[in-house]
């Protein structure tokens, strides 16, 4: 909607009012509107996945295309969900620590209300715990409207009688991931067999396998989408970050291809990036116009395109 001052002079060329009405279409082209949306069908969200090595990005790449995706007001909400132990997603949205809460996984007093067991009591617990208030009641408003759901991560069932905690994070990424109409971007914990599973890849649109320039992350990565295409994951790309030329990408591009995860999309390294993560401020707010925040929004722009058509993107306003 093009807003208007009181007393405002508008002079309307013919190139201004076929842009209008341009935008205004554009703007009318979702297949539901915010009232319907709810009703209308629950495959109207996306649910993007960042897995890969250690340190090759996955925190920074799901917070920028979090916030990015935010400001593009398509969606009813951008959940962003941590489940890393190191519970780094809060601080890369732009989050001080004291705004970030505990993680789902360690607050045995809901665990307990919603399992009936306390973590390592060994007690019978129930296996569908009710978590549908959760990522409404539990999330942190991280800027440009993301919310952050710190959940931690799923205990390997052997180290111990979690069994209640993870039922319930079980149960949360479940629940997230087939209900809720919404961009939900989950940060995994790195690793192979720590991150992807049956209850974190089910129903997840897209995982995005994030490589660095080396051998060991292209291993990881080629391990993980061999194992994502069991899982049963639809579409399954690696993402180039850390990328200083083009002959790094000719030989990351093969492998990756032929383990089931081409090339989606590439990152620059970034002196930027790392001069905004030892200031502690995101590179969105530090470097706005860095090549790779750029590139970031070009790899929204075509996970948009590609898997979210059923709604055109927004007009810049006009004013
Ligand atoms: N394109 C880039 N250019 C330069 N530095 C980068 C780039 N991408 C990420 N980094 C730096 O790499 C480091 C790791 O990034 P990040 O924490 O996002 O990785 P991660 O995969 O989430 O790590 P972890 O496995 O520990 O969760 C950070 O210091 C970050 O600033
Ligand atoms: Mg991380």
């Amino acid at each position: 909607m093009i807003k208007i001052k009181e007393n405002q002079k508008i002079n309307f060329s013919p190139r201004t009012f076929l842009r209008t009405m341009a935008s205004f279409f554009a703007s009318n082209t979702c297949t539901f509107s915010r009232s319907n949306y709810m009703a209308e069908s629950s495959q109207d969200g996306l649910k993007i996945g960042f897995a890969g090595k250690g340190g090759v990005g996955k925190t920074l790449l799901a917070s920028t295309i979090a916030r990015l995706a935010a400001r593009k007001e398509i969606f009813e909400n951008v959940l962003a969900i941590d489940n890393d132990p190191s519970l780094n997603l809060g601080m890369s949205l732009g989050l001080e620590d004291d705004e970030i809460g505990p993680p789902i996984s360690e607050m045995s007093d809901l665990i307990k209300e919603r399992t009936g067991a306390t973590p390592g009591s060994g007690l019978a617990f129930k296996l569908n715990p009710y978590v549908e208030d959760i990522p409404d009641e539990y999330t942190v408003n991280a800027p440009d409207g993301v919310r952050l759901l710190v959940l931690g991560t799923i205990q390997d069932p052997g180290s111990g009688c979690l069994c209640s905690a993870n039922a319930l994070v079980r149960e949360l990424l479940y629940h997230l991931i087939v209900q809720r109409n919404e961009l939900v971007i989950l940060d995994f914990e790195a690793g192979v067999e720590s991150s992807l599973g049956r209850a974190t890849s089910k129903g997840l649109d897209v995982l995005f396998i994030i490589v660095e320039p080396g051998q060991k992350s292209i291993k990881v990565g080629q391990h993980m989408a061999e194992l994502a295409t069991k899982l049963g994951i639809k579409n399954v790309f690696s993402i180039l970050n850390k990328m200083m030329d083009e002959e790094q990408q000719t030989i990351l591009e093969e492998p990756l291809e032929r383990a089931g995860a081409p090339v989606f999309g590439t990152v620059p390294y970034s002196r930027a990036i790392l001069e905004a993560d030892l200031k502690g401020i995101p590179v969105l707010d530090s470097s706005p116009e860095d090549a790779a925040v750029k590139s970031m929004n070009a790899i929204l722009e075509k996970i948009l395109k590609e898997f979210y058509p059923s709604c055109e993107r927004k007009p810049a306003p006009l004013v």
